[in-house]
């Protein structure tokens, strides 16, 4: 059988990445990717796009570029709903022109965080912050423009690549000993390499089945919950060095923080719907932190030698 073709945004991204990194050991899996050098979706027309989709020619559309600064958002909030609310329209709309799905990664801010109990699929979304009402818009773009979808809500994503709360930790701890982290939000870590494999999995399925029930929209989140203090001296934990090992984490509030945005205090993603629709379920994710850490610590060593 041929290879499946998949056309996805947001190149050096940390979630396309993690999708070419898999691609490589995963046969079956031709990816095109677009990045802003190419195309910037600050400033892209439809035409742009569609030339783009022309060019990839791909079977399913993988709508991962978004802009992810939650706190400039705020200040910028005609590009973040640019970015993750009308391009995410633009490619649906190209998406359903050719006939083919279109994979739209979303997140957990598109919640308030006013429950204990993990997030499903049917609660009532209502974000708090300029980010997770684009990605919100971003979301009812792709049901407006085509059926043929599957939104992912995915949370708290990490990977070896870029910056992001794993990456941010290692390097602060080189340089204190004492970090403060906020211990009253508390959410699911996920590996994009783990999300990338799912991903993966969902693109076969789309372009293989009619099957209603695979499409519509899906949590797909590490298992087990934290929260960000936890995280990080789990993080810690992990590091094989011992000055990091040795890091203290101070715990704090949100409101010490004084971050520009307001986020959900409990944001954890129920995935079972994954689960029962594809048989997929992300690792623990202490187990994958673990990987992601090893991994960083093998590339240092790699650049060492
Ligand atoms: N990070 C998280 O914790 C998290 C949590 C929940 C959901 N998500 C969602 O998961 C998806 C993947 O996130 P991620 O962490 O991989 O994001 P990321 O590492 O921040 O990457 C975002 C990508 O979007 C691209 N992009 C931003 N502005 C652009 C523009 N004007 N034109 C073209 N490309 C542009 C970036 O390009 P450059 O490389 O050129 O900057 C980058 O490749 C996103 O939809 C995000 O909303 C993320």
């Amino acid at each position: 059988m041929s290879s499946v073709k998949i056309a996805v945004t947001g190149e050096h991204g940390q979630l396309a990445r993690s999708m070419k990194e898999t691609a490589t050991q995963r046969a079956g899996f031709l990816l095109c990717c677009s990045s802003r050098v190419e195309l910037d979706f600050a400033t892209a027309e439809d035409q742009a796009i569609s030339s783009f989709l022309d060019q990839a020619a791909p079977d399913v559309v993988v709508s991962a570029a978004a802009y992810t600064n939650v706190d400039l958002a705020e200040e910028e909030q005609e590009l973040a709903f640019q970015i993750n609310g009308k391009v995410p329209r633009i490619l649906a709309r190209e998406a359903n022109r050719r006939g083919i799905p279109i994979i739209h990664v979303s997140t957990d801010y598109v919640f308030d965080g006013k429950t204990t109990q993990a997030y499903r699929e049917t609660d009532d979304v209502a974000p708090l912050n300029v980010y997770g009402a684009s990605k919100l818009e971003g979301e009812r773009a792709v049901r407006d423009e085509q059926p043929n979808h599957v939104i992912l809500r995915t949370s708290w994503l990490y990977s070896p690549y870029g910056r992001n709360f794993v990456t941010t930790m290692l390097k602060l701890a080189e340089a204190r000993s004492t970090i403060d982290v906020v211990a009253d939000q508390t959410g699911t870590p996920t590996s994009a390499q783990s999300l990338a494999e799912a991903i993966f999995e969902i693109a076969l399925r789309l372009v293989r089945s009619k099957d209603g029930k695979i499409r519509g929209t899906f949590h797909a989140a590490g298992s087990g919950e934290t929260n960000w203090a936890q995280f990080a001296r789990f993080i810690f934990k992990q590091s094989l060095a011992p000055r990091v090992q040795r890091t203290v984490v101070k715990e704090i509030t949100t409101r010490d923080f004084q971050s520009k945005s307001s986020r959900p205090a409990y944001s954890s993603l129920d995935s079972g719907k994954l689960m029962e629709r594809y048989g997929v379920r992300l690792p623990c994710w202490q187990d994958d932190v673990t990987k992601v850490i090893a991994a960083i610590q093998r590339d240092r060593n790699a650049a060492r030698e």
